[in-house]
Parts: C-alpha cells; structure tokens; sequence
C-alpha cells in the first residue's frame, strides 16, 4: 500500500543551469550510456525494438557521448533503421562497472535475466518498463535493488508510469493516482532510489528531500514511446554528471523531466508530435 506523505512537494523553478562543455573534452568525458533491451520477439517481427531505439536516439539528443545499444535478441539488429551514431553491443561485451545502464525499454522476459548483473555492476542505472515489471514480480530483484542504495557511488533512476508504480507498490493504479506525491515517495524510500513517476505534473522523489513536482509538458506527450525518450535522456544526464550518487540521480531525473516537457511545451500547434520527434526536439 502507499504510505501518507510528510514533506510537500515543491515545484520545479526552471530549466537546470546549461552546462557548456570544456573545449578540450573528448567523448569520453560525457558519459557511455548502453541502451539494454529489445524484444525477444523481434527476430519474428514482432515487439518493442523501436523502444529501445527511441531511448538511444533521445540519449544522442541528449548530449551522451557514446551511446551502444544491447538488444537482447540476436535477430533484432537485422530490422534496425539506420542509427549511424550508435554502437551495437552483445549484452556480454559491455562494461558494466563503467557504463552508464538505461534497461527495459522494451526487452520482454529477455530482461529479468541480464537484472541481477546490472543490479549489481552498473553504477548509473535507470529502470523502465519492462525492467520495473520483472523486478516488481521478483522479491530476489527487489532485494538486490535495495542493496544498491546502501552503496556508495552508486545512482538509481526509477521511471514508473502509474500502473508500472502500482505493481511496484502491490497496490492498484488508483492508490497510486490519488496521491502521487506519497506513491513516489513510498516508491523512492522503499528501494532507496530515485523515483521518477510519470503522468500529468510527474513526481520526483528521493530519500530524505521534499519530492519535486514536474510543471512542463502537455498531452502532446500521450503517445507511445515518449516515455522510452525520457529514460534515455535521464541516462544522458546521469551518464554526464561528475558523480554517481543519490543527488546526482535526483537532479537527472528532475532535469530531464523538465526538458522532456518543455520540448512538447514548445512544439508547433497543428504538427503532430512523434516519439522520435521529439528526441530530435531535445536539441534547443
Ligand atoms: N501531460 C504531461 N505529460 C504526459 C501526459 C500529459 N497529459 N501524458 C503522458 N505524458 C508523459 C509522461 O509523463 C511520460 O513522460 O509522456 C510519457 C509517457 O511515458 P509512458 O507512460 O512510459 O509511455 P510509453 O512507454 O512511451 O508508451 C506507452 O507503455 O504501458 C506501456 O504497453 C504500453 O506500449 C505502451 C507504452
Ligand atoms: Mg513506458
């Protein structure tokens, strides 16, 4: 169940400060970002390949420095539109104590068996879709979620929407939506980590700070895969950030929370908005 909230949420002021990048910077400097996930179906033409290329390409948009993609299905790569910039990854072959981790943006029960690695080697992770699904049906998971908490240098991005924040909590949606500020509260203390829940006015919370409230953003974002280009680009931010820890990965979620709306906020009236649109539209 959802516990009541303390502290009231206080809303997001403004963009986060542009950060300029040093002039001598290679693109080490900016973060390696690895995209796992893919269906396990795609090798039959079906699933949710697009997910994890939408995240990559919001990564890119995003400013990461290099961005691979891990698809967990060997047929998947074959079906891939052309991505130039990304670097194409057996799970196997990332280097997980050092690389940024964005995992379950599609990637079906493929997930729940690369989990317990990421768990506990990525330093810098964020957790969508089907990643929240597996973990929220396994107490094994679960434990090892907590356990990064108590880590030091380490940064954990939950990006639920209600109803992946509902199996989360063992709760129903409705428990979740009537007072989102105690869900994502509930949800950040509970796995001792960032919890990002979405929705209209989505909620940042972290252990021991006021949650923060998202004022950006508009229906436009009610279409599928805007919440796969809002993992990649909390990835791009954590990916960036000098330190791994528990403020770092309250601030990039926050940050691209508000920059993930404010590019639908600006959107042309009478254009519709894609998923991959607005990836493109991070840029300004
Ligand atoms: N106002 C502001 N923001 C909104 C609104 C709104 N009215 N509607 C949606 N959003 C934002 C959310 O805050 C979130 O950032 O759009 C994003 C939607 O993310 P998700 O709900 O994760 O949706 P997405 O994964 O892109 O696509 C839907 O999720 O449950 C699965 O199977 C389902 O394939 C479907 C997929
Ligand atoms: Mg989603």
């Amino acid at each position: 169940g959802v516990t009541p909230t303390e502290a009231p949420g206080a809303w997001l002021a403004g963009p986060p400060p542009a950060t300029a990048r040093a002039h001598a910077s290679h693109k080490g400097c900016h973060g390696d970002l690895a995209i796992v996930g893919g269906e396990g179906l795609a090798a039959r033409g079906m699933g949710m390949t697009g997910a994890a290329l939408l995240a990559a390409g919001a990564a890119l948009h995003g400013g990461a420095g290099r961005v691979m993609l891990a698809l967990l299905d060997d047929g998947a790569t074959a079906a891939l539109p052309q991505q130039p910039e990304l670097m194409l990854r057996r799970f196997e072959a990332l280097a997980l104590d050092r690389t940024t981790v964005v995992c379950g943006c599609g990637g079906g029960a493929a997930v729940a068996a690369v989990l317990p690695q990421v768990l506990q080697q990525a330093p810098r992770l964020v957790l969508d879709a089907d990643a929240l699904n597996a973990i929220a049906a396994d107490a094994q998971l679960q434990a090892l979620l907590r356990a990064r908490g108590q880590r030091p240098g380490s940064a954990t991005v939950l990006t639920p929407h209600p109803l992946e924040a509902a199996r989360l909590l063992a709760c129903g949606t409705p428990a979740v939506q009537t007072d989102r500020l105690a869900a994502a509260r509930t949800l950040a203390d509970r796995f001792g980590c960032t919890a990002l829940l979405k929705g209209s006015g989505s909620v940042i919370a972290t252990p021991g700070q006021p949650p923060r409230i998202n004022p950006t953003g508009n229906a436009l974002l009610a279409t599928g895969g805007t919440g796969d280009v809002l993992a990649g680009l909390v990835g791009a931010r954590l990916a960036a950030a000098p330190l791994a820890d528990a403020m770092t990965a309250f601030d990039a979620a926050s940050h691209a929370c508000w920059l993930h709306g404010a590019a639908a906020d600006r959107w042309p009236r009478g254009q519709a908005l894609t998923a991959g649109r607005l990836a493109q539209a991070l840029d300004c």
